[in-house]
Order: structure tokens, then sequence, then C-alpha cells
């Protein structure tokens, strides 16, 4: 089988989404080599979750400092129940919200075949079962699990354009499969469904919603002893430039990320993450909103508040995380 190299491709290839280009994908993986593909949530970065040796490639080509596990993609429940112990919430969770932007963190199976890289050597796995139609159909032609971070380079802003993810992976990685810009916007919730149902991570499904089919409040890490999400460090999300949260008036010299209909006079440049005040279309503009006010040349983003209900929680928790202090 040939091995695909990092350093033996001179560029990257980006693909239109196809059936032709799609089996291309699923090869490239088979052979160990690193495919971006579309989710509804953001860009993922794939490789063969059963291969030690594309995961270490895809953590280099990440640069991720640290080993941080990663969630592995399957086409549907069946997919998942090879990898992972359902507790009764998990049950539950699957069946309302798969496929879609929910990652579930469950016991380990013995015979999980995900490698041990890619779970960072714990006994539970992430495990996702994504809607997009491209994602769905590169995870059924390829037939197994799929091990897909961000496809960003460690600690900056997730992709959610195919453009994105070249201009941060260029030369690094073997393809991309462009499916058109992400709907969601925003990464999976995860809900870690070990002892009691855990939100470890905020995203493309309100808290609300999740506590309503699980029928109980779901826990915050905070409150639990043990460190769950080894990736959510604080500095993470970040673009280069500083921003400043909660601005009611902008600076001079500071770009704005505006939110809702009553947006503060700005000089510099401005972009409006939903002008009618929509946290869904808000969640869907954060990242390639934040990318482009990062390259406008301002020496600042001043952003606008934004409601913390519904999907306003993931999108304050990208936007704290992308104000962090550097580490
Ligand atoms: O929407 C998404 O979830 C996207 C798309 C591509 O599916 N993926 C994504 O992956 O956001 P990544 O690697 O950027 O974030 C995965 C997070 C990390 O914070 C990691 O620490 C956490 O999931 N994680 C993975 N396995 C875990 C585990 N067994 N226990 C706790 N946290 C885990
Ligand atoms: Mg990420």
């Amino acid at each position: 089988m040939r091995k695909f190299r990092l350093t033996a491709e001179p560029g990257t290839r980006v693909l239109a989404a196809s059936p032709t280009t799609i089996a291309a994908a699923a090869r490239c993986l088979a052979a160990g080599g690193l495919a971006a593909f579309p989710t509804e949530t953001v860009y993922g970065l794939g490789a063969d979750a059963r291969q030690g040796e594309a995961v270490a490639r895809l953590y280099a080509a990440k640069g991720r400092p640290a080993f941080n596990p990663l969630i592995a993609h399957v086409a549907d429940v069946a997919g998942a129940r090879r990898l992972g112990v359902f507790s009764v919430d998990a049950e539950r969770l699957a069946a309302k919200f798969w496929p879609g932007p929910l990652t579930l963190v469950l016991a380990k199976r013995a015979d999980c075949p995900v490698s041990d890289l890619a779970l960072a050597g714990l006994d539970s796995v992430a495990v996702r079962v994504p809607a997009h139609p491209v994602a769905q159909a590169l995870l059924n032609e390829f037939g197994g699990p799929i091990v897909a971070p961000s496809a960003n380079r460690s600690g900056h802003v997730s992709p959610t354009k195919a453009e994105h993810v070249l201009a941060d992976l260029r030369g690094r990685i073997d393809l991309i499969i462009d499916g058109g810009p992400c709907t969601v916007g925003v990464e999976s919730s995860i809900v870690a469904c070990l002892d009691g149902p855990t939100l470890l991570r905020p995203g493309g499904l309100p808290r609300a919603e999740l506590e309503r089919v699980i029928g109980r409040l779901l826990l915050t890490p905070a409150a639990l002893e043990t460190p769950l999400a080894p990736g959510m460090l604080a500095s993470h999300y970040a673009p280069k430039t500083r921003l400043r949260l909660n601005a009611r008036s902008v600076h001079p010299g500071e770009a704005l990320l505006a939110f809702g209909p009553t947006a503060p006079h700005a000089d510099g440049p401005t972009l409006n993450l939903s002008p009618t005040g929509d946290l869904i279309e808000a969640a869907a503009n954060l990242f390639s909103h934040l990318r482009a006010l990062d390259i406008s040349g301002a020496r600042a983003i001043a952003v606008m508040p934004v409601p913390n209900e519904g999907l306003g929680e993931a999108i304050n928790d990208r936007l704290a995380r992308a104000a962090a202090p550097k580490v």
C-alpha cells in the first residue's frame, strides 16, 4: 500500500466534493494520509483512527504541542457501538441528536480499534456521527473510524471554509475536500457520559436541548476533580489580533465585530455576526469573521456583547478563549 508522506507531497490538493473526490479521500486515508473534509460544525482534518503513524502525522501537521485526544467520527450509531459503551444518557442523546453536532465521551470498549495515540492513553473515547452529507459519504466509503480534530494549526481559529484550511495547512496535508461553508460554525457540544453526564464543551447544540432529552441538568467540568477535556485550555481558537470583549464603543484603530441591529459607530473594518441578532447565524459566521478581521490590520478587535443563551454559550466560550492571553 502506498504511504502518503507529508514531505513527499509537494502541495495540498483542494478538490470540489463529488463521489469521485470523496472516494479519493477515502483511499488517501486508507494509505495513511491526511484529508480535510467538511462537517456541519467546522472542517475536520481526518486520519485513519486505527493507524498510529497516521495519527502521529496528524498531530505533527496541526502542530499540537501535546498529545490531546481526538474525536473518532463514525457513520452511524452501530459504528459508535464498536468503539464505546453507551450509558442510558448516551443512548438518549444519540437517538435524538445523531447525526449532528454532538460528541459523546464514552467508556472505551476493550476491543476499541482506535489507536492509543489518538486517545492520549485515556480509557474513554470521544465519538461523533456528523450529519454533513460529505462527511457521511466519506465515512461510508472509508468504512471505519476517522479521527478528525478541527483542521487548523493548533491554537488557531477553527476553519469553516476550505480556504481557511488551506491558509493554515497548505503543504502539510494531502488534500482538502471543499464542500462549501459549514452551516453550524462552532464545534460540536461534547458530553461525557461516564459518571454523571457532563458538558465538557458547549457547542453546536444548546445546553437546554441536551438537558431536556436526558431529563436532568448537565454537570460542568469545574464541578469535577478530573481534567476531563485536556483541549479546553485557556488560550485556544485565537486570532493573532487582540480581542476586547463586551465593547459598547469602538476605539481608534480598532476593528468591530458587531452583533445585532444597533452596532456602535466604527471607522475601521466592521463585520456583523448577525444584523438581526440571530444566534444561529452568529455561530455560523463567528470563525470566518474572526479570521477576516484578524487580517484587516486593525490593532485590536472590539467585540460587542452576545447574549449567553442558546448557541450564545458556545459563542461566548470561543470568544473568551480567543481573548485569553496566549500561552
Ligand atoms: O465539531 C467538532 O467536534 C470538530 C469536527 C471536526 O468534528 N472537531 C473538533 O475536534 O472540534 P478538536 O480536536 O478540535 O476538539 C476535540 C476536543 C478536545 O478538546 C479534546 O480534548 C476533547 O475533544 N476530547 C477528545 N477525546 C476526549 C476524551 N476521551 N475525554 C475528554 N475530552 C476529549
Ligand atoms: Mg480544535
